[in-house]
Formats: C-alpha cells, structure tokens, sequence
C-alpha cells in the first residue's frame, strides 16, 4: 500500500516537473522541513484525524451553505477559499475565478506549514469600529463580524437609500464582546461579557468533541437531532470551570426572553413601515425612506441581534439590555 502512494507520488511530482517546463513558475509553495506527507496522507492514526474532520466539514454550513457564488470584490473575502487568503495576504479584495467554499485550506495552511495550525490567529480591527482578540478565534472574527455602518446614525434624523441598511448577516464577533450596538444615552450599555472573555471563544462552544457529523468539532453547529427532535448540543458549556449541567441553551429562560423582546421590536418597526415582513427595509417609491435617528438605531439594534441567531446566548447581559431600551425608545406612546 505504501509502496503504491510514493510510486504515485513519485509519478505526481515527476508530472509536476514536466509540466512546469512549459509554464511560468508563478508560486512556490515551501513545505516545512522534516515535513512528510505520511504523517497526515496515510492510514493510521493522524490520518484518522483528517479523515474526520473532513466527513464533518463536509456537513458543515461552510461546505453546504452554497454561498460562495458571493464571489465579488465586496463579498468574496469572507464568502470564498480564494477570496480570504488573497485578502490576508495583500489586504486587497478580489473576484475569483474559481471560487470554492470554506473549506480545509482557508483555515489551515498544511501543506506550508506540515500541521494544522491556524492560517491566521492575529486580533482583529473590526470594520464597524473596536477589536477582537481572543486567540484561535480570532480566525472566525475576520468574517463573522459586522459590515461598516453607511451610514452612521449621526444627526436627529437619517436618510436610508438600501433596504439592506444594517449590520448583515455575521454580527456574532461584535456581539460577543460587546461592541457596536447603538446606545439611546450617553453612557452606553453596561455589558459584562462572560461568554466573550472564554479563551479561544467560538471555538470552545461550536468546535466541542463533535457530535457525529451532526454538531461540534468541524461542523461548527450547535443542535442536532436525537430521536427525531431537535435538541441543543451542550458538550461545549459544561467545559471544566463553565456550566455543571445544562439541558438546554435557554439557561435562565435567556432565549426565551430575547426572542419576545426581538418579537416585540420587530412588531413596532414594521407597524411603523419602517421594516417590512421580510426585515427589509421599507423604502418608499421614491427609493429613499426618512427615520428618525432613534427609530434607525432601534432598527439596526433589532436586526444586528436577529442576524446574530444565538438568541442572546452569545452575550445574554447585553442583547437584554439593548434590546429593552431599543423597545422602550420607539414604543408608541398609549
Ligand atoms: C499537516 C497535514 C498534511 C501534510 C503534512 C501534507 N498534507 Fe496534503 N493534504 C492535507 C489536507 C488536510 C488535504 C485536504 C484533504 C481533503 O480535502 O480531504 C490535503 C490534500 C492533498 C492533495 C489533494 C489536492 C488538494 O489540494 O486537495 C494532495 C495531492 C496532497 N495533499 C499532497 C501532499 C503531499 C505530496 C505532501 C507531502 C509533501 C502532503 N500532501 C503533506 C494535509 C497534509
Ligand atoms: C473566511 C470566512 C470565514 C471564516 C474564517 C469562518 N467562517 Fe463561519 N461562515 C462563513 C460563511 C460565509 C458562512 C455561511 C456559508 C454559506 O452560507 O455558504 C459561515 C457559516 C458558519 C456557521 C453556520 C451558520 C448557519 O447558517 O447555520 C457557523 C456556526 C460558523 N460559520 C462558525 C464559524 C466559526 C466558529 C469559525 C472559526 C473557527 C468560522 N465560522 C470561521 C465565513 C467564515
Ligand atoms: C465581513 C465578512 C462578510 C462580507 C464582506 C460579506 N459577508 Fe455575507 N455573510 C458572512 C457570514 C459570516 C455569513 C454567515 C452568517 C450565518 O449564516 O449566520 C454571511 C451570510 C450571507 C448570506 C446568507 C444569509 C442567510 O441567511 O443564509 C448571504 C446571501 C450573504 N452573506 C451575501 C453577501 C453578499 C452579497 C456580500 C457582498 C456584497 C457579502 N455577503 C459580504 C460574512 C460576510
Ligand atoms: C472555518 C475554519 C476551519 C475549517 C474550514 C477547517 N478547520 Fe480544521 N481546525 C479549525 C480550528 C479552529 C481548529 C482547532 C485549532 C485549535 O484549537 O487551535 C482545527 C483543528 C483541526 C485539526 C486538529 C485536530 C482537531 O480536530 O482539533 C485537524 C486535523 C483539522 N483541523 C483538519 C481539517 C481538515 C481536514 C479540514 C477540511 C476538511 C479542516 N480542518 C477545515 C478550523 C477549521
Ligand atoms: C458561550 C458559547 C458560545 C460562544 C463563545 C460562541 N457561540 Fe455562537 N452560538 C452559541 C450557541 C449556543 C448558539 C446557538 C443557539 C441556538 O441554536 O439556539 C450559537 C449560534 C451561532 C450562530 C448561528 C448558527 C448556529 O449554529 O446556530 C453562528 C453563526 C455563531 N454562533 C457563530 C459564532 C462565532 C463566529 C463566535 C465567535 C465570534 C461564536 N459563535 C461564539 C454559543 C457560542
């Protein structure tokens, strides 16, 4: 067997060669030194390790989503393989012509480095203003955080001219720490994120021992089925030094109040047109819709925690607390 793999090695490499006497060397890919292929290509047990890492991924949102034809110069750097790697190593964004998804290599970088370490680990300046450093998470922060605010709410009223105004649909590192939400007071909010202080963050949560292909690990998912139900994967929050026993994310009916507190906001935002059914914003036929400022904070509050879709878990304290002031400052007078 291991005869066959290095002929067939053999015979890629010399392949290889022949092949690059016609055509311009344009990259040199260095493989570390003492670096062998067998150590993760071969049968036994490192190769056991890949082997299920790709039978999750291959389960994985990141694999399945389908989102990837999002390959133009605004989207591709968080949407494609070839967008991100281009954009962390020229800082330019780009249009790929062969996009793929998510995939082994966007994260690690094998067969540079001849392990699994991360492609990148460095803390992040998110794009909407403040950072996030949190160690191997730092990784996720470079795609699942907000867009920019354009634009801002400043004076007393705004002009909307996109029905997509808002934070899209990856807010999850900026609500972890605690950033970017609109204030109605000077003050701010007082958030203590304890979810967002775990060292190595998303990843304790979401990459716990995985779950079949079904949650954890590298499908990166927090539910799975169990009997035909559908049940929350706690393996991550009862981690030493977290949560004893859990049965349920809605630990302190957490969830549960901040699904009627979105129910109520979303209810007053489109009872005033300023959101339609489909949380679009409700521009007029003149392309242009006037809010006030606290009405369009309101309004980027209400979809920065429904796009986050942790239902407050990743930071309860703060989702509580902007999203009941968010109700208070639009709720219609009685
Ligand atoms: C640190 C682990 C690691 C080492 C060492 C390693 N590889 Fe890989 N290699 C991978 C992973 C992971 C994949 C993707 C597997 C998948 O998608 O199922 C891969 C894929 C490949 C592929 C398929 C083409 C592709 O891009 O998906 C080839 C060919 C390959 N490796 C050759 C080699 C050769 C030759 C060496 C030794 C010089 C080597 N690898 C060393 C991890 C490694
Ligand atoms: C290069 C950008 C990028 C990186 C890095 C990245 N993600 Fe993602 N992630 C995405 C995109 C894009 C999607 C949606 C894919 C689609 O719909 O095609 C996604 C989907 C997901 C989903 C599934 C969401 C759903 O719709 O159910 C989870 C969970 C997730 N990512 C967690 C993570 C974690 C945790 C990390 C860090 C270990 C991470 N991601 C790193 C871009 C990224
Ligand atoms: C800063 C990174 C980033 C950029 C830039 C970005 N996206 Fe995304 N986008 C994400 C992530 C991460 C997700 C997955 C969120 C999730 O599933 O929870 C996502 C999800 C989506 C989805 C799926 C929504 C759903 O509910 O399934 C669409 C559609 C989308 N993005 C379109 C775009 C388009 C179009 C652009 C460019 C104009 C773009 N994105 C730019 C990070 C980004
Ligand atoms: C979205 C990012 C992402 C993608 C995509 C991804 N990985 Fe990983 N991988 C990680 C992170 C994060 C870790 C944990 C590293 C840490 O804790 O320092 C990891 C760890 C690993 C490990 C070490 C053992 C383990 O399971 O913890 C292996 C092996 C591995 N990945 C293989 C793969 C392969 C093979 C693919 C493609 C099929 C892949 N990864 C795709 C982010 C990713
Ligand atoms: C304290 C644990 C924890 C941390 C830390 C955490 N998450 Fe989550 N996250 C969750 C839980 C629990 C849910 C699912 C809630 C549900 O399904 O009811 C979730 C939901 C999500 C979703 C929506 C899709 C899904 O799988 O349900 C995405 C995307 C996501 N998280 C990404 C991230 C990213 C990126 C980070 C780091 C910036 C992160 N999370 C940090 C626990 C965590």
């Amino acid at each position: 067997m291991r005869g066959k793999i290095i002929v067939t090695l053999i015979l890629a490499a010399t392949l290889f060669v022949m092949v690059s006497c016609e055509r311009e060397v344009t990259e040199t890919i260095v493989v570390a030194e003492n670096t062998e292929c067998f150590t993760c290509h071969n049968d036994q047990d490192f190769g056991d390790e890949v082997v299920a890492a790709k039978v999750q991924w291959d389960a994985s949102v990141h694999a399945t989503g389908g989102n990837f034809e999002r390959d133009g110069t605004s989207c591709s750097q968080c949407h494609t393989n070839e967008g991100f790697k281009a954009f962390l190593t020229t800082g330019e964004t780009i249009n790929p012509e062969n996009p793929s998804p998510i995939g082994c290599f966007t994260c690690h970088a094998p067969h540079t480095e001849g392990d699994f370490s991360l492609r990148t680990s460095i803390p992040v300046d998110f794009v909407a203003g403040g950072t996030f450093d949190l160690g191997a998470a730092n990784l996720c922060a470079n795609c699942h955080q907000a867009r920019a605010h354009s634009p801002m709410v400043e004076a007393d009223t705004i002009i909307l001219t996109s029905s997509r105004w808002g934070p899209h649909h990856s807010p999850q590192a900026n609500i972890l720490t605690g950033q970017g939400a609109y204030a109605f007071d000077v003050d701010g909010y007082d958030s203590s994120p304890t979810h967002g202080s775990i060292p190595d963050g998303c990843i304790k949560c979401h990459m716990a021992e995985a779950y079949g292909a079904q949650a954890g690990g590298h499908v990166f998912g927090m539910t799975y089925l169990y009997h035909g139900s559908d049940a929350d994967y706690v393996a991550g929050c009862e981690a030493e030094g977290c949560h004893s026993e859990l049965d349920d994310f809605n630990h302190d009916g957490v969830q549960d109040s901040v699904a009627m507190l979105l129910d109520t906001l979303g209810f007053y935002l489109q009872d005033a047109s300023i959101l339609d059914a489909d949380h679009l914003f409700d521009l007029p036929a003149n392309d242009t819709l006037i809010i006030t400022a606290d009405e369009a904070k309101a309004a980027f509050n209400f979809l920065f925690f429904l796009e986050d879709r942790s239902l407050g878990i990743h930071n309860p304290a703060y989702a509580l607390e902007v999203l009941s002031a968010s109700v208070e400052a639009i709720k219609p007078a009685p």
